[in-house]
């Protein structure tokens, strides 16, 4: 069984974009910029964007975060996005999620320009990226859709599983997989006989949020088998996947932690990168 180590996958592609960020420097005289806006004070969402400053730096990008309280007027953050929208040297901004219920989470999505999207979730980015069309990917799928590569260049007649139909995840993950020519089933909570449509699957993305949803006896031997999960048991994190069990029968497995999460922040440098470089057209 591979185990595909994203901890490594992701240094990798830092190591990459810390050489084409050295290169755009010496063409454009200029770093690509992250800009992050985090609200509350979250736990999680504290340690995500310490990492994401923590990567950027390490890569050579400028990089920046705007705090603010629980408290914050929703006004006040959607000017702040209109002024990163204007600023040259920003070419990335990402609002951490989720955020607090009297800031309307959509409103936010579609006033970051979609030029400037590093999280790939404005409209007009998902519509570019469903048509096939040249977009900000999100970066949690992007890195899932790069490990599948790396495993499987070809992934052309394979059957993909989708468990999950976020817009964070499954839906985007499905777009990327139909674009590499795979068939794509993209199940749910109402889905019938999950276990049956996960057998068929020659690549299985699990991103539902439930602890080892995903059984030894769900997969087909040989499968590859992606988990998105990070769930907070008793056991400790665990992912959507019950590793020891599938383990045994997948070619190649995601661990949780050490998988899909380190290459997300990877990810999200790349996007920086690519909006950056659109923009110098
Ligand atoms: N919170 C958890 N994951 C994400 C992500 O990918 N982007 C943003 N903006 N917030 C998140």
């Amino acid at each position: 069984m591979i185990l595909i180590d994203g901890k490594k996958a992701a240094a990798e592609l830092r190591e990459e974009l810390k050489k084409e960020v050295i290169q755009l420097k010496e063409k454009y005289n200029r770093v690509p910029g992250l800009t992050v806006i985090l609200i509350g004070d979250m736990a999680p969402s504290q340690i995500y964007v310490r990492n994401k400053e923590k990567s950027a730096n390490e890569v050579g990008l400028k990089s920046e975060v705007i705090k603010y309280p629980d408290s914050v007027e929703e006004k006040t953050v959607l000017k702040k996005i209109k002024e990163l929208n204007n600023d040259e040297n920003v070419s990335g901004i990402l609002v951490q999620l989720p955020l607090p219920k009297h800031i309307d989470k959509q409103k936010v999505i579609e006033t970051i320009i979609p030029s400037k999207d590093v999280d790939g979730f404005h409209p007009m980015n998902v519509g570019n990226l469903s048509s096939g069309y040249e977009s900000s990917v999100p970066c949690t799928p992007l890195g899932c859709y790069l490990m599948i590569k790396k495993v499987e260049p070809n992934l052309s007649g394979k059957k993909a599983v989708v468990v999950g139909r976020s817009n964070l995840n499954g839906k985007p993950m499905t777009q990327l997989l139909l674009k590499e020519n795979c068939t794509v089933t993209v199940t749910h909570s109402r889905t019938k006989d999950l276990k049956a449509e996960c057998l068929e699957a020659d690549i299985i993305v699990a991103a539902v949020g439930i602890p080892e949803l995903v059984k030894g006896d769900w997969v087909k031997k040989d499968a590859i088998v992606i988990d998105v999960g990070i769930n907070k048991t008793e056991k400790g994190l665990v992912g959507d996947v019950a590793f020891d069990e599938v383990s045994k029968v997948a070619k190649a497995l995601t661990p949780v932690p050490g998988g899909v999460g380190p290459m997300t922040i990877a990810c999200l440098l790349k996007n920086t990168i690519e909006c950056f470089k659109r923009s110098q057209i």
